[in-house]
């Protein structure tokens, strides 16, 4: 058996990305672009952008809200798993950043499919108050807000809508409790709703994947 280094996770990564979602000219140059332009390099691995889109697909989603748009690398993998009728409304507080997904989502050829709302999602969540329920919510903003974005989540979905939180796991320190990590603790009080609140069933699972050691919640509305 061998140890869970650094070296060997990163080498087990690289396998099942080679293996299972091999390459895509759009999705790679969604990244370079976004690092041409400057924005961190922070959007989900392979791997969990496929995560992501086959559960777009198992869930027969016609209707995603993304929370933290980016260069727009999951939005391309949200996109492609919905139907041509379907739509991604993915909120981005930053223009510049806005800017750049636009771009790379009509390279990608989703363009049509993707509405970017541009603000803070605190105050853009509450615009989207009784349209049609979102049947899959991917939360990937900032950490302080989870709970406040998991309650949209579960406002703006229906029994059955699932929602996926990025970056629970924080490099481990998400089980620290004395830590004093504004994103940690938000991390923490969204884990600890979606345990607590009635409205939720959910589970979390470690990552170790080209983005480090994080995780990943996945949650399901059941009321
Ligand atoms: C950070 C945010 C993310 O959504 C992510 O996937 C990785 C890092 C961050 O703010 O550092
Ligand atoms: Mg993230």
């Amino acid at each position: 058996m061998n140890e869970p280094t650094p070296d060997a996770w990163r080498r087990v990564d690289a396998y099942f990305s080679e293996t299972l979602v091999g390459h895509d000219p759009a999705l790679e140059a969604a990244v370079a672009d976004q690092t041409a332009a400057g924005l961190p390099a922070i959007e989900v691995a392979p791997v969990n952008g496929k995560l992501l889109h086959l559960l777009a697909r198992m869930s027969g989603a016609r209707r995603v809200l993304e929370i933290g748009t980016l260069g727009a690398y999951s939005t391309i993998w949200l996109a492609r798993g919905i139907p041509d009728t379907g739509t991604v409304v993915t909120i981005e507080a930053e223009p510049r950043n806005a800017a750049v997904a636009k771009a790379n989502l009509d390279r990608a050829g989703v363009g049509e499919k993707v509405e970017i709302l541009l603000g803070r999602a605190a105050d853009v969540l509450p615009t989207l108050a009784g349209g049609e329920p979102f049947d899959l919510v991917f939360i990937d903003a900032d950490k302080e807000s989870n709970t406040i974005y998991l309650d949209w989540a579960a406002r703006l979905g229906r029994p059955g809508t699932v929602v996926v939180v990025d970056n629970v796991g924080r490099g481990g320190e998400v089980a620290n409790p004395a830590t004093t990590a504004s994103n940690v603790i938000g991390t923490q009080r969204g884990l600890e709703m979606l345990a607590r609140d009635p409205r939720f069933d959910a589970t979390a699972l470690q990552t170790l994947d080209a983005k480090g050691w994080d995780g990943v919640a996945i949650a399901l509305v059941t009321g």
